[in-house]
């Protein structure tokens, strides 16, 4: 059969074929990426089997956090696994504007509106706070060039140096995957400019978190992001640690962390090890902190 110019018997078949590779040569990519092997992955999966009998002595020690972010989707997250952990004394939720908190937020948390142009004036917000959880971020289509660097850098950066002077020992930041200084792409670049000036302030413990694309139901209208996350709901399904997070995982993995001893003053975690610090990575062998809190 011919319709215009093509001919159906062939174009058909060719097609066919033609989908069947790139689907195979996409497959290929994303399995790969799953089975990569994660070298610190007996240490993650014993931190997150290890949590929540943490909890008791961390909460005993009496910290008191902060998070800057917490009005984003990791933040979201992040505050509900600490409501839920009630790990703190005390949670300060620093940020832009005063939000309605969910009902389950105990009375250990509380927001402070701060204008991040003049942080310096509002420092006494950081006092005492001894470990500081940042999920800071906008987007240059949002914020343009120089306003995604304010943030992304700069407010990171003068939040945590604030934070310092102020008594914060333990600081946590979600970067994001491909993190580089010498990245040619001004966002990878950025968050790798972060991560190495968060890393000569000398803080006695500093977790960086490299998430892959974020998977959540986002409050914010980002219609790129919003087709790219439904492009990949199948591969996250399919191969979950490879370039995808579900935000929830990452609070989780924040929380697994913060509670854990560790030997070390720099940690940084990938996409695949903050899986496995969830205690939801199949490679852990366990669903751990999702099980155990479940049957609770
Ligand atoms: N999207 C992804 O797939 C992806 C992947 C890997 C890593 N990351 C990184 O992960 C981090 C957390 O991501 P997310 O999706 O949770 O972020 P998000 O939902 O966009 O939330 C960002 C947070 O930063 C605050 N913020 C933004 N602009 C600000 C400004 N000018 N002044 C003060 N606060 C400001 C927001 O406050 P308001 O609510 O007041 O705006 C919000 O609390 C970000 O650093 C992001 O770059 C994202």
């Amino acid at each position: 059969m011919q319709v215009l110019w093509f001919r159906c018997d062939v174009i058909i078949p060719s097609l066919s074929l033609g989908v069947l590779v790139v689907s195979l040569l996409i497959g290929s990519f994303f399995f790969w990426h799953e089975i990569q092997h994660e070298p610190d992955t007996e240490r993650n999966c014993n931190m997150a089997e290890a949590a929540q009998s943490n909890w008791e002595r961390y909460r005993a020690e009496g910290h008191q956090a902060f998070i800057l972010g917490y009005t984003g989707e990791v933040g979201k997250e992040l505050i509900k696994e600490l409501a839920a952990a009630k790990l703190f004394k005390k949670v300060v939720l620093i940020g832009r504007r005063q939000v309605d908190l969910d009902t389950t937020v105990g009375p250990e948390f509380e927001q402070k509106v701060v204008d991040f142009e003049k942080l310096e004036e509002h420092s006494d917000v950081f006092e005492g706070l001894d470990t500081g959880f940042c999920a800071l971020g906008t987007t240059r289509g949002k914020s343009g060039v120089k306003g995604f660097v304010r943030v992304d850098h700069d407010y990171v950066l003068i939040s945590a140096e604030i934070a310092k002077a102020r008594g914060c020992k333990h600081f946590s930041l979600v970067s994001s995957q491909g993190a580089n200084k010498n990245s040619s792409m001004l966002y990878t670049r950025t968050k790798g400019q972060v991560e190495e000036a968060l890393k000569v302030m000398h803080f006695d413990r500093i977790s960086i978190y490299r998430p892959g694309v974020l998977m959540c139901d986002r409050t914010e209208d980002r219609p790129g992001e919003k087709v790219a996350r439904v492009l990949l709901k199948p591969i996250s399904y399919l191969f979950p640690t490879a370039i995808t997070t579900p935000t929830e995982i990452v609070a989780k993995a924040l929380v697994n962390n913060v509670v854990a001893p560790s030997e070390r003053t720099q940690e940084l975690y990938e996409n695949k090890a903050i899986h496995q610090l969830s205690g939801t990575s199949k490679a852990c062998g366990t669903q751990s902190n999702q099980e155990s809190s479940k049957s609770k």
